[in-house]
């Protein structure tokens, strides 16, 4: 049936304009001031935003890590996503070395299709690079749509990959059209920081910090940069999270490279301190890259408001306090890195950035889906509100106030990152291809209404309206 959204206020990344939206077989089929199809079904938006669908270009949901695997699935992992207005997510996809790339695609086919809500896309990990590698890369980009590449600089022994790995998949990524994303710390330095650290008995998780200083980040970052520039490829760098990283990134961009950074929520608005909370809560924000001296915060903001960073992701990687954080209860090294942002990362950046008057409303928009669909091929099917581009909606009402608690967010574990603080603004209603997931902050939608995303080579758009393919250089 079809749907017209009415008395809301459309924002895109570049316009804000009141307007009615017309639905019609998942996708935006009209936009105008005096819509009224005698056959549709009114959705009244009165004192809302009508605002593109989140897109959260990094989670890891259902993936092994730290000797146990994500508490949250592609099914509450998308459900507590489509609650906070996200409504595509790229997971990335872990590869194992000398298996085919296409067993670990499977693997990650069979853990979403029948349950996520919303829909999704997979980056895939690279941690070789052989002939047999090198033989499948262009299948997945044909085949499977999958035209991101994941390298992790850091977690020796488990998926870091060396630096002529790193070169390489960036030499193949720009002949076959993909963008390659580096997890920037160096682990080598970390893994005998972190020994050092064990044997001098310091095993709290504060020390997950202090084993990884602001500086392998920054290293790290620079020195990806580098190679990126030298092979004229294209990089993305996930959760920067300290002053350093920015710094190279920027140094990079003014030098004409093609870069991009992300940052994630949970670096904007919480801190090292957190790690020394007593009783071991510390273990509830260890991330890597860990939590930073506070003043990073600023340059953090500084750098989304200036443009560059240019994304937010979730970083999405749950595990319950009870039964998994303790599992480094003596051993900080054995605490499972990560946490559960999926649901907040669209209002703690609309609360923090927009209302605090940080950024900007379009900046909002660009930061959590436009920009992110243009880079990773979603763009203008995903990303943006246009006549042709899937009816992916969020009813986002500016003045709700709330608290962020486990007691009232939809995601599996047993804590919030965010526990008791307050935000402004909540997604009312959100729809995925013209049908709601969330309807009056109830979800209504069905697992396995998900679909599966087949993106498009970097910087190569879609048209879906003139069933054209054009090739635009994104700002
Ligand atoms: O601590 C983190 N970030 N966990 C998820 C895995 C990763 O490195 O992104
Ligand atoms: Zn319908
Ligand atoms: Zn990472
Ligand atoms: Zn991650």
């Amino acid at each position: 049936m079809k749907k017209l959204i009415k008395n809301g206020i459309i924002v895109t990344a570049s316009d804000t304009y009141k307007a009615d939206l017309l639905i019609e077989n998942g996708v935006i089929s009209g936009i105008g001031t005096n819509l009224s199809p005698a056959d549709a079904e009114v959705v009244d938006a009165k004192g809302c935003y009508v605002l593109p669908g989140g897109i959260d270009p990094h989670t890891h949901l259902d993936m092994p890590f730290g000797g146990t695997v994500t508490k949250d699935d592609f099914e509450t992992g998308t459900i507590a996503a489509a609650f906070g207005g996200t409504t595509s997510i790229i997971d990335f996809c872990l590869t194992n070395k000398g298996e085919p790339l296409k067993t670990a695609i499977e693997t990650w086919h069979k853990k979403s299709n029948g349950k996520a809500v919303i829909d999704y896309g997979f980056h895939l990990m690279i941690g070789e690079i052989n002939e047999n590698v090198l033989n499948e890369l262009p299948q997945v980009i044909e085949e499977e749509g999958i035209t991101s590449f994941k390298v992790f600089m850091a977690y020796k022994n488990v998926f870091q990959a060396d630096d002529e790995t790193l070169f390489r998949t960036l030499l193949a990524a720009k002949d076959l059209g993909a963008l390659v994303m580096v997890h920037a710390e160096n682990g080598d330095v970390i893994d005998f920081l972190t020994k050092r650290a064990l044997a001098e008995g310091k095993t709290e998780p504060i020390y997950h910090a202090l084993t990884r200083p602001p500086e392998v980040e920054g290293e790290a970052t620079g020195r990806a940069a580098q190679l990126a520039g030298l092979a004229d490829s294209q990089l993305y760098v996930v959760h920067v999270s300290c002053a350093e990283a920015v710094e190279k990134i920027s140094e990079a961009r003014a030098k004409g490279f093609d870069i991009w950074g992300e940052t994630c929520p949970q670096y904007l608005v919480l801190d090292e301190s957190y790690l020394e909370k007593p009783d071991f809560e510390g273990a509830k924000y260890v991330w890597s890259p860990p939590l930073r001296e506070k003043w990073n915060q600023d340059v953090l903001w500084n750098a989304l408001k200036t443009g560059q960073l240019q994304t937010l992701g979730s970083d999405q990687c749950s595990f319950d306090f009870q039964g998994q954080k303790d599992l480094g209860k003596d051993d900080f090294t054995k605490i499972p890195n990560g946490g559960p942002i999926i649901e907040d990362r669209l209002s703690i950046l609309f609360s923090e950035g927009v209302s605090k008057g940080r950024i900007d409303l379009h900046q909002f928009v660009d930061i959590t889906s436009t920009r992110i669909a243009k880079l990773f091929g979603l763009y203008p099917q995903k990303g943006t509100i246009a006549v042709g581009a899937d009816a992916d909606i969020v009813i986002f009402d500016p003045l709700i106030e709330r608290t962020l608690s486990a007691k009232t967010h939809h995601m599996a574990v047993d804590y919030n990152a965010f526990e008791g603080m307050k935000v402004t603004g909540e997604p009312v209603s959100v729809l995925v291809r013209g049908e709601f997931v969330i309807r009056d902050k109830k979800f209504v939608g069905n697992l396995g209404s998900g679909k599966y995303l087949k993106r498009a080579k970097y910087k190569q758009y879609t048209c879906k309206n003139q069933n054209e393919t054009v090739s635009i250089q994104p700002s």
